[in-house]
């Protein structure tokens, strides 16, 4: 939408009427920018929140917050078509997921017995299990059924509150394979409510044909892959897992300065099971954001904070492998690392709800409930670049709004395990009505 800079976004929307409105909210969480976007330090756990919050909508963008006695007074209530009762209730921006792997075929549930049994997530792979496993199964699948797949992931993202993500292709890594999951998800993209950021993902593990060859598959992915996945703007960003055994450091920098010479935007999967320095290196391209970050060493994150890359920390993902070990996430707050949380969604670690995350950012990381919130709202929007239209209640932005079953935002890690979102509301519409949830 075109926001002339002589009006103010307020100005612009206050002579609408609104056609939904929410109101009488416990506590509105609007996460307003103005503490900053991402948010860092102790501004991570500042909420922005209005008690008896209301909110109004008109088509797909908020026109109004504030206090409820307020949107009484300023709108002919009663002529207003949709109107949520929020008593009792928390109002959230809707969760904005930026790290998943949600376009595969096959599962991998028989690996917990090899997890149990003390193999590690290497050695799974080493004996072609895990990535090159669902590798072997998404390259037979035919393209509707990974648009069928994906389809039945995002309908249960969409009902735990998730309303935009960003996925990656790399369970292909042939060109031919990596295209057709990105055709997947720019389907998906367009039928599914949900809104979707494409990554490019070729370089996630070394293909068999190319065992022992890995320069040569780079080759591959720098000549063949990213030039004509930036042709067909089938990618936004780039992704490499980088990492002992997988892709070098130097590997990684090749990959990625190619991606940026061609218009897509680095991130890195880093220093998840080593220390590989990926934290140094996603600070020198000045990668948007980086995943995992168990293993990072001070030297990097210093540089991380200072170059303000994003740490997505993905606590699902250490849960799911058993490990004693997850990310530093108090240390990288202290150090003013702007941190974002994401499900990392993919075969071995697959859940859809953001609100595990949170549950498992609280328990085992140590982030207060509101920090875990800011991670799963403003700052992921800004792990996908997409926080001038998301992440925050704020008039002009998309009207992307949870109404949850709750009276406070301390609940959500505290009431675990189940799904507490009452309704979705995506681009101004009620797209999940859980009238009995809870
Ligand atoms: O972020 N570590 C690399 N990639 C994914 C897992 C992919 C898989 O195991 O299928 C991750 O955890
Ligand atoms: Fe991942």
């Amino acid at each position: 939408m075109f926001v002339s800079s002589t009006y103010s976004k307020k100005e612009l929307f206050s002579n609408l009427e609104p056609d939904l409105v929410i109101f009488h909210s416990n506590e509105l969480v609007t996460m307003n920018t103005k503490y900053g976007a991402p948010r860092i330090g102790e501004d991570m756990a500042e909420l922005a929140i209005i008690n008896d919050g209301a909110v109004a909508v008109k088509d797909d963008r908020i026109i109004f917050i504030g206090p409820t006695d307020e949107l009484i007074s300023k709108f002919e209530f009663g002529k207003i078509p949709t109107k949520i009762d929020a008593t009792n209730k928390l109002v959230t921006p809707g969760f904005v997921d930026p790290h998943t792997h949600i376009i595969f075929d096959g599962t991998r549930e028989n690996e917990l017995s090899m997890k149990l049994e003390g193999k590690t997530y290497l050695e799974i792979l080493k004996l072609g299990g895990g990535i090159l496993k669902t590798v072997r199964e998404t390259r037979k699948a035919p393209l509707e059924k990974l648009v069928e797949n994906g389809k039945k992931i995002l309908d249960r993202m969409m009902s735990y509150g998730t309303t935009t993500l960003e996925t990656k292709s790399g369970y292909g890594l042939t060109t031919e394979s990596e295209i057709k999951q990105l055709k997947a998800i720019e389907i998906l993209n367009d039928k599914h409510p949900l809104d979707i950021v494409p990554t490019f993902l070729g370089a996630h593990a070394i293909p068999p044909e190319y065992k022992d060859k890995t320069d040569k598959y780079v080759k591959l992915i720098i000549s063949d892959m990213i030039p004509k996945i930036a042709k067909e703007g089938l990618a936004e960003f780039c992704d490499v897992f980088c990492e002992e055994g997988i892709f070098t450091i130097k590997q990684t920098h090749k990959i990625l300065k190619t991606a940026i010479r061609y218009g897509l935007k680095p991130q890195i999967h880093i220093d998840e099971i080593v220390d590989t320095n990926g934290a140094l290196l996603a600070s020198k391209i000045k990668a948007i954001q980086t995943g995992h970050l168990l293993k990072s060493n001070d030297e990097g994150l210093k540089a991380m904070a200072e170059a303000g890359v994003i740490a997505t920390l993905l606590p699902g993902t250490p849960f799911c492998l058993m490990l004693d070990q997850y990310a530093p996430a108090r240390k990288m707050i202290e150090l003013g690392i702007p941190i974002a949380l994401a499900t990392d969604l993919n075969p071995n670690c697959w859940t859809e709800s953001m609100q595990i995350v949170i549950a498992l950012a609280c328990y085992h990381m140590k982030l207060s409930p509101a920090e875990a919130l800011t991670a799963s709202t403003i700052n992921s929007a800004c792990a996908i670049q997409k926080e001038d239209e998301i992440g925050s209640i704020e008039i002009g932005k998309k009207a992307d709004l949870l109404v949850f079953d709750v009276p406070n935002h301390q609940f959500l890690p505290y009431h675990f395990g189940v799904n507490l979102v009452s309704k979705v509301i995506k681009n101004g519409k009620i797209v999940v009505d859980n009238r009995l949830s809870t």
